[in-house]
C-alpha cells in the first residue's frame, strides 16, 4: 500500500473523494442552495494575510489552551458531525485520535457511534444536541450524556431545513437492507477499498443514530430522527435558557452569527458560543464566520468563550481565527476526510497538519504564545466584514 500519510487537508480531501462512494462524499460536502456560504467559508480565510518577521522569533511556541474547562494541546477541537458510513470505526476512531493528540471531541446526536463508546475512548467529550422532540426527551438525552460522562453540552441551533442544492443532493438511504444495497451497488463497487474496510470489520453502514433515542427505544433511523427534529418548533431564547438550566456543567450554543444574539446567549447563561454557519449548511448567503467573528468577540469575548467553526483547513486559518478573537476553532470536514482516508491515523494526521501549521505560522509572525496574538497580526482587507 502507498504511504497513507498526507501533508495537507486538501490532499486528504482528494483521497477521500477517490475512496468514498459518491453519495457518502456528497453528504460530507453538503452545502445549501448555490453554495455561496460554503465557498465563502474558504474564500474569507484566503482574503486574510500575515506580515512575516525575519529574525528574532521565539524558539518555542506554546499553543495550549482550554475550552469549557477542558485543557487542550492546541486551539483546535472536533466539531460534531452527524454523518454515516465514512468509516466502520466512526466516531470512536475520531475520539481515539483526539485522546492521542490531547483535544476534545464534540459528538453529534446524529453520529453513528454510541456516546458511551466515544467517551471510553476520550473522556474529553462534549455531547451535541438539537432542539428536537419534547422537553422530556431532550432532558432524557442530557441525562444519558451525563451518566455516560460527557463533560459539556453543545446546543446547535443554526439549521433551517433548506434542502436544495444546485448541484443535486446525494441519495442517502433511510436504512441498510438488500434493496438499498442493490441500489447503491454500482457506486459501491466503484469504491472497492471503502467496501473492503467495512467487510474487514464484518459490517456494513447501519445508518442509525444511537444517541438520539431515549429510554429503551430501538436505535432510531437517521431520517426518523431528522423528522422529529424538523417538526419541533424552533426554541425561543427563554427555551434556550431553560435547556441550559437542565445541564449542570459547561454549555455552548453553536451557530451564533450576530452580536445581538451573542448577547442573548450570554443572558441565557451559556459558557461558550461557536460562531458558525453550520459549514455553509444553514441559509445560503450567511457570511463566513470569520467575517463576523471580530464583531461578536468584541461584544461578548470578555464574558464567555468564543469559538469559531467553518472553513478551517490549515493551521494558518486557526491562527487567523485566534488573532481575530476566537479562543479556539472546531473543525468539521477536515477530520471527516482524514477519517475516510485512514481511520484513526487519518484523523491524527489532520490534527498534526493543524498543529504544524499553527506552529509554523506563529514562528513566521514571531509569536511565542496564543495570548500574544491580536488583530494587528492579520492583514484584513477593507470591506472584509459585513456592516454591523
Ligand atoms: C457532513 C456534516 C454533518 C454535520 N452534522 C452536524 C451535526 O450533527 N451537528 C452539528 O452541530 N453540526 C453538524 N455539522 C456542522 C459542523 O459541526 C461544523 O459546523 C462544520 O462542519 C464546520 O465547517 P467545516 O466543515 O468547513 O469545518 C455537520 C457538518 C457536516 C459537513
Amino acid at each position: 500500500m502507498s504511504n497513507p500519510w498526507f501533508e495537507t487537508v486538501a490532499v486528504a480531501q482528494r483521497r477521500a473523494k477517490k475512496r468514498l462512494p459518491a453519495s457518502v462524499y456528497g453528504a460530507l460536502i453538503g452545502g445549501a442552495e448555490a453554495g455561496i456560504s460554503l465557498g465563502d467559508n474558504l474564500t474569507a480565510f484566503d482574503e486574510l494575510g500575515f506580515r512575516p518577521v525575519t529574525a528574532g522569533q521565539p524558539a518555542e511556541r506554546d499553543m495550549a489552551t482550554s475550552v469549557m474547562g477542558q485543557p487542550m494541546s492546541m486551539p483546535v477541537m472536533i466539531s460534531p458531525t452527524g454523518v454515516q458510513a465514512v468509516h466502520p470505526d466512526g466516531e470512536v476512531a475520531v475520539s481515539r485520535a483526539c485522546a492521542a493528540r490531547g483535544v476534545p471531541i464534540g459528538l453529534s446526536s446524529f453520529a453513528s457511534s454510541p456516546i458511551e463508546a466515544v467517551i471510553e475512548a476520550n473522556p474529553q467529550t462534549f455531547f451535541q444536541i438539537y432542539w428536537a422532540g419534547d422537553r422530556d426527551s431532550m432532558v432524557a438525552r442530557l441525562e444519558r450524556a451525563k451518566s455516560a460522562g460527557a463533560v459539556g453540552m453543545i446546543l446547535t441551533l443554526d439549521w433551517s431545513f433548506s434542502h436544495g442544492r444546485d448541484w443535486g443532493s446525494p441519495d442517502i438511504p433511510q436504512s441498510m437492507g438488500i434493496r438499498t444495497a442493490l441500489r447503491h451497488a454500482p457506486e459501491v463497487m466503484a469504491r472497492p477499498r471503502w467496501l473492503a474496510t467495512w467487510l474487514r470489520r464484518g459490517k456494513l453502514p447501519a445508518l442509525g443514530v444511537p444517541n438520539f433515542g431515549v429510554g429503551d427505544d430501538a436505535v432510531p433511523g437517521f431520517f426518523d430522527a431528522y423528522g422529529v427534529w424538523m417538526f419541533t418548533p424552533p426554541p425561543s431564547w427563554e427555551d434556550v435558557a431553560w435547556l441550559r438550566a437542565q445541564w449542570d456543567g459547561p454549555f455552548m450554543v453553536k451557530g451564533v452569527h450576530r452580536a445581538d444574539e451573542a448577547r442573548r446567549a450570554v443572558d441565557a447563561g451559556v459558557t461558550a458560543i461557536s460562531v458558525s454557519n453550520h459549514g455553509g449548511n444553514n441559509i445560503d448567503g450567511a457570511p463566513a464566520p470569520i467575517r463576523v467573528l471580530p464583531e461578536i468577540a468584541a461584544a461578548v469575548g470578555d464574558e464567555i468563550e468564543v469559538v469559531l467553526d467553518g472553513g478551517v483547513r490549515r493551521g494558518g486559518d486557526v491562527v487567523k481565527a485566534v488573532a481575530l478573537g476566537a479562543k479556539a476553532v472546531m473543525i468539521g470536514r477536515a477530520y471527516l476526510w482524514g477519517l475516510a482516508v485512514n481511520g484513526q491515523a487519518g484523523v491524527e494526521n489532520v490534527l498534526d497538519v493543524m498543529r504544524n501549521g499553527i506552529d509554523a505560522t506563529m514562528r513566521g509572525i514571531g509569536k511565542g504564545s496564543l495570548a500574544e496574538l491580536g488583530p494587528d497580526d492579520v492583514i484584513v482587507p477593507p470591506g472584509f466584514s459585513p456592516p454591523s
